[in-house]
């Protein structure tokens, strides 16, 4: 007698058993991988390194913040930024700095004296004066800086880029 065509036949048949994992297998994928990770974080950094502008100083492309019109500035006045983190500092003779916020010893925030006309840190008594430049150790350094440009008649920050110095120059100033 015929079967029907559309019925299927059922067999026993074995369990399918998965592969064991290789360990040596997994290792060296593992390795592969970890290999490859290592070799792309490496290049990353190696091009960041070489293509990132100015010395180590920099660290972002211009992010400049307004701070600003040129007069509402007076003469030797220190005006604090502190979502930009900078002091802007005007000279007795008109020029600009914008001084960061951070000592140069262990990087505590500093605060402006306007009775002393200095910066003073709280944590180890190190003092600057208005223009960024040591009064008092164990600060060794002048407190870093950010670019100033002035455009328009309007005063502007680059808090991308922070300069590193040793002590102050007159040609960090900038003037109107
Ligand atoms: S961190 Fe400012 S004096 Fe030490």
């Amino acid at each position: 007698m015929k079967k029907p065509k559309h019925k299927k036949e059922f067999t026993k048949s074995e369990p399918v058993k998965a592969d064991p994992i290789n360990r040596r297998d997994f290792f060296n994928k593992s390795w592969k991988w970890l290999g490859i990770i290592a070799a792309v974080e490496v290049t990353g950094m190696f091009t960041g390194f070489m293509f990132s502008g100015k010395s180590k100083n920099n660290s972002n492309p211009k992010q400049l913040l307004e701070a600003g019109p040129v007069d509402s500035f007076a003469l030797s006045s220190v005006s604090a930024f502190m979502g930009g983190r900078f002091y802007l500092a005007r000279q007795q003779d008109g020029g600009f700095i914008a001084l960061s916020l951070r000592c140069t010893h262990l990087g505590c925030s500093i605060t402006w004296e306007e009775t002393h006309k200095r910066f003073i840190c709280p944590c180890h008594s190190s003092a600057f004066d208005i223009s960024g430049k040591v009064l008092n150790p164990p600060a060794a350094r002048a407190l870093d800086y950010y670019p100033v440009m002035i455009e328009n008649g309007i005063v502007k920050v680059d808090i991308g880029i922070l300069m590193e110095r040793n002590t102050f120059r007159k040609d960090q100033l900038q003037y109107a």
